[in-house]
């Protein structure tokens, strides 16, 4: 019998790809009726599952990611969001200002020191400062892995109760072959879950099987995915209903993974933290979130992942740093760390306010979050002397990235 390759689970005979569309569908389930299982046994020694090509690079990537004290710093807003952020100090959204926010991100002397990667936007990864340097060379040259949001954002999922779904895996092989040789080493897409609006089976399985699909086509082309699944802040409930709705999630995630050949340790995570409901009046206090938080990170994700890299979802920065803080008090399996984007931005553009005379201190500003969010990483922040400002919540309501 002639060799077989598996791809999605479906099993095909060599030769079968010079049908004709209709045909081919035909014997195709008339292949999986009757003679799969025989395939399989006779030739298990032949079944191709995935290429290894980038595999030892993959497991370099995400363990340099994941080092001791270090986290990622997100700046991928989508133009239109970057737009929001530059209207809170009174900018413009034009791609120069744009120019001129990000460079004084990526350009922060010493920011290597606490952030391992930075996701940028696909305008920023093919951006030049004002001298003429490619943002991707500042990044690299600061010790900075430079990774890239690939999802096409959120649309309305049909069928649902209101919910969305992630766009983007059209054409992603091509673009995530491009963007490696633009220099990316690493990948974001961010799907959402929203637990007031159910959450649906559907949307959890669309969400889930997107995540999959997204992160075996990234890790083809040599880049580490980070996998985001956002269960959304938004929502009255208490801390154990998110629990249960982030246990469902992830095990849907991972039997996807699984599905789609993914090397577990060349991904990582993004997961939302375990907390109450934005609208629940019974907060939670910092070692609750923690306690809530890395009981569904035990329950479901395998030990062989090296890295939790959480979002802020809304929350304050210290309160961020604070939860963070709270789950490194003991050793965990993974590298439990940050990837946030409001909690290390929002005192840097309240510091900068569009002026060049700023820009050193907030800069400074954007240290102060990342030392502190370093700390975090290694169980030893403490809150003493944060600024009020930073204390300030973020949420917002039906928040889009
Ligand atoms: P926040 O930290 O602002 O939630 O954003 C992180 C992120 O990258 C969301 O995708």
């Amino acid at each position: 019998m002639a060799a077989v390759t598996v791809s999605a689970g479906v099993v095909f005979k060599q030769g079968m790809s010079s049908l004709g569309p209709s045909e081919f569908v035909g014997k195709v389930a008339k292949q999986f009726a009757v003679a799969a299982p025989t395939v399989k046994s006779q030739n298990a020694a032949v079944i191709s599952v995935r290429a290894a090509g980038y595999d030892e690079e993959l497991v370099k990537t995400a363990k340099t990611i994941a080092s001791p004290g270090r986290g990622i710093l997100a700046m991928d807003e989508s133009n239109a969001t970057c737009g929001l952020r530059l209207a809170s100090i009174g900018l413009e959204n034009t791609e120069v200002n744009r120019q001129a926010y990000r460079q004084l991100l990526v350009g922060t002397p010493g920011l290597g020191e606490y952030v391992s990667g930075a996701i940028l936007f696909e305008e920023t990864l093919y951006q030049s400062t004002t001298d003429g340097s490619k943002m991707v060379d500042v990044l690299s040259q600061g010790g900075i892995i430079p990774g890239i949001k690939v999802d096409k954002g959120l649309v309305p999922l049909a069928g649902s109760n209101n919910e969305s779904w992630c766009q983007g895996l059209d054409g992603l092989a091509s673009r995530t072959a491009a963007y490696y040789k633009q220099g990316a080493r690493f990948a974001k897409w961010r799907t959402v879950i929203s637990i007031p609006n159910g959450p649906s089976e559907l949307a959890v399985t669309e969400a889930a099987w997107g995540l999959a699909r997204y992160a075996a086509i990234s890790q083809d082309n040599g880049l580490v995915p980070i996998v985001e699944p956002e269960i959304l802040l938004d929502g009255s409930h208490g801390i154990d209903r998110t629990l249960e709705v982030a246990q469902k999630v992830w095990s849907k995630v991972f039997f996807f993974l699984a599905e789609n050949n993914v090397l577990f340790e060349g991904i990582l995570l993004k997961p939302s933290m375990v907390t109450p409901g934005a609208e629940c009046p019974e907060r939670a206090t910092p070692e609750k979130v923690a306690e809530y938080t890395l009981t569904l990170l035990k329950r479901r994700v395998p030990p062989s992942v090296p890295g939790i890299m959480f979002l802020s979802g809304g929350q304050s920065e210290v309160e961020a740093t604070l939860n963070l803080n709270a789950m490194n008090q003991s050793p965990n399996p993974w590298h439990v760390s940050f990837s946030y984007a409001r909690a290390l931005q929002n005192s840097v553009l309240k510091t900068w306010k569009g002026q060049p005379e700023n820009v050193e201190a907030a800069q400074k500003a954007l240290l102060v979050r990342a030392k502190a969010n370093s700390l975090a990483q290694l169980g030893k922040y403490s809150a003493e002397g944060e600024a009020e400002e930073a204390k300030k919540g973020m949420f917002v309501k039906g928040y889009t990235y």
